[in-house]
């Protein structure tokens, strides 16, 4: 497979990277020169690798287009751009449909839309793609999880899941600061509050029981974990989450 990257940035370093280091068959990757620095550097990780002229020339030497500039600049850069019938696009351009794609790609082979997340170069990375696609899959399933929707609306609300990282992270800064206010050194809490999610993320991918039903193994009547979900939930902590979810599909999909 001959794979081409339209812009250079932090995901296509995720995801070229967990190409190389999972062992993704191609047979050459060609990237756009923007940004000098990071195409320079993933170049030296394999001799596949190849930083071309322009972007246009990334196009000319490639079958499997993935696109990763930012959507404040596709529509100047992407109608620039001589797409061909045999190129298989893959988008990973936030907020931009299909249609809109189509529209600006002309005729192409097919446009999937993919979300890769930057663990992919950790091999630990969901990628949701629409549609179900053969290639993207056999790009994006080594790097970790790839998840296949039909539908634009479903893979616009995995696309607004993934605005949850940082409320993610800032839920660990609250334990680890309340952990400091009982006075221990902030490396300490840190320390344990790492281990400790990285077990709890273990624990899901062991198999694919519901989360209902780790809440309830991990809630003994009257016990510790019990009292802090029941807290929480009767707080509206969790209502506060959909809230917010409902409040980024909207901005997702524009309305
Ligand atoms: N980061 C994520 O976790 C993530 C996940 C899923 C999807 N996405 C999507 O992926 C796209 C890229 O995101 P990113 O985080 O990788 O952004 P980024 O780090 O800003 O990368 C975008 C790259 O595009 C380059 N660029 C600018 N103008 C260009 C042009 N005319 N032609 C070719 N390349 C050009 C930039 O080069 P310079 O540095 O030289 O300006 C930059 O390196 C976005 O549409 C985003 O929505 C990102």
């Amino acid at each position: 497979m001959r794979i081409g990257f339209v812009g250079t940035g932090a995901i296509t370093r995720a995801v070229v990277t967990g190409m190389i280091r999972f062992e993704v068959p191609f047979e050459r990757i060609a990237l756009s020169p923007r940004n000098a620095d990071t195409a320079a550097e993933l170049a030296k990780l394999d001799s596949r690798v190849e930083v071309c002229a322009s972007n246009q020339a990334v196009l000319d030497s490639s079958d499997v287009i993935c696109l990763a500039v930012r959507p404040q600049i596709a529509a100047d850069v992407l109608p620039a751009l001589k797409f061909e019938p045999r190129h298989h696009v893959i988008s990973f351009i936030a907020g931009k449909s299909l249609a809109q794609m189509r529209e600006w790609l002309g005729d192409v082979a097919a446009v999937i839309r993919a979300i890769p997340l930057p663990a992919v170069s950790e091999g630990k990375g969901s990628t949701a793609l629409c549609p179900p696609d053969a290639v993207a899959r056999t790009l994006f399933a080594p790097l970790g999880a790839a998840v296949e929707v039909e539908d634009e609306h479903q893979f616009d609300a995995l696309s607004a899941a993934t605005a949850t990282m940082a409320s993610y992270f800032a839920l660990l800064e609250e334990q680890a600061s309340w952990l400091v206010a009982q006075g221990l050194p902030y490396a300490s809490a840190r320390s344990f509050l790492s281990g400790f999610q990285v077990g709890l993320a273990h624990e899901t991918t062991k198999d694919a029981r519901p989360y209902s039903e780790l809440i309830g193994e991990m809630c003994t009547p009257g016990g510790l974990n019990e009292q802090v979900t029941n807290e929480l939930a009767q707080r509206g902590t969790y209502q506060h989450y959909i809230e917010a979810l409902e409040r980024i599909m909207k901005r997702v999909q524009g309305r």
